[in-house]
């Protein structure tokens, strides 16, 4: 057992990944500030905080074995219009979470980073030496942050940096899972037209170079994310080396497929419409987990319909995150 700190502990990975490093018997607490986190996520003690908080933070730090760091915004598109609150946000809070480590004397960090580091891919599966050229404020932080906490193994810290792929589902049964305002993902606003809480889907496009022309995403269950962070962070605690792992299932769906995987688990089709595309989305992102495999034996256990089952499941019962909306 060990004493963890999760930063954004209340947000959806990071609360999904804290339940289940308590489940494993390790003494967590939670730092969020509840900006887009919700009180009722939190599955272990909360100290509402914000990172860039260094006293109270440097205070939660003192005795850790090693912190798990989630605390970000993490909107692409809000991103654009948004780049100085965003570098305040995440690359000044992981500049004040080091400085507090630092005084605290705890040394060892997972960071969780995002596929968004890569940009458009040149080759794909992506593996971890794929160029990195973001094209969002939001990606350019996350890379940011991971050539920080790189930089910081200077000063004696070791960091796993988790470049994740889509996060999506839910704890199995329902009882955690996401819920961002506004939603902006696909899989929560495809159950939600399913079951006809928000209006149709609008399918950013249909004339992508595909199978059948709707863009590709390597979807990762939420479940199988939080059991990387504890491999990860067990890695850290037994003396592992740092580095940096893409975390994903090495397979790709297209838009129609979830929307055909939504549609078999509500019982009718999901409605939607085709629009143009969305500005920046790339056509294709699918990782190479080949490296998180070899050594840190992770590999992504639940399916496609595992995700699809948990959010539909965690959509009916969502005690918390933003009003349900009947359609117009
Ligand atoms: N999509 C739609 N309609 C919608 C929402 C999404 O057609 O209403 C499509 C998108 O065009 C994309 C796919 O569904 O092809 C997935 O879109 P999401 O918004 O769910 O996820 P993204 O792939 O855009 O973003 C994810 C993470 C980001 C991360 C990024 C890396 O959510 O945090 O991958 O590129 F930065």
């Amino acid at each position: 057992m060990a004493r963890l700190v999760v930063t954004g502990g209340a947000g959806y990975v990071g609360a999904v990944t804290a339940r289940a490093l308590v489940a494993a018997g390790h003494d967590v607490v939670v730092i969020d500030n509840l900006r887009t986190g919700f009180r009722e996520a939190a599955p272990a003690p909360l100290v509402v905080a914000d990172v860039r908080d260094r006293d109270t933070v440097a205070g939660v730090l003192r005795g850790a074995d090693a912190v798990l760091h989630f605390a970000a915004m993490s909107q692409v598109g809000e991103s654009m219009s948004m780049a100085v609150d965003y570098f305040d946000c995440n690359l000044g809070g992981t500049i004040a979470l080091l400085a507090a480590m630092k005084v605290a004397g705890v040394k060892r960090l997972v960071f969780s980073s995002s596929a968004a580091v890569y940009g458009d891919p040149v080759r794909l599966p992506l593996d971890e030496d794929h160029p990195v050229a973001p094209k969002s404020p939001y990606g350019d932080t996350k890379l940011s942050m991971e050539r920080l906490i790189g930089w910081a193994a200077g000063e004696g810290f070791t960091s796993c940096a988790l470049r994740y792929f889509n996060a999506a589902g839910a704890w199995a049964d329902g009882s955690l899972g996401e819920a961002h305002d506004p939603e902006t993902h696909l899989l929560p606003l495809a159950i939600r037209a399913a079951l006809g809480t928000a209006p149709p889907l609008r399918v950013f496009g249909d004339d992508w170079p595909t199978k059948d022309g709707t863009p590709i995403r390597d979807y990762v269950h939420v479940l199988d994310l939080a059991d990387a962070h504890r491999r990860a962070v067990e890695h850290l605690l037994a003396g592992g080396a740092g580095g940096t792992w893409n975390l994903g299932s090495g397979e790709g769906y297209t838009v129609r497929e979830v929307l055909d995987a939504v549609g078999r688990a509500v019982g009718r089709p999901v409605p939607h419409a085709v629009v143009g595309r969305r500005a920046g989305d790339p056509v294709a992102l699918v990782a190479s987990g080949a490296r998180a495999a070899a050594e840190l034996g992770w590999r992504p256990q639940r399916t496609l319909d595992d995700m699809v089952t948990s959010a539909l499941a965690w959509e009916r019962v969502r005690a918390w995150g933003p009003a349900r909306q009947e359609a117009r």
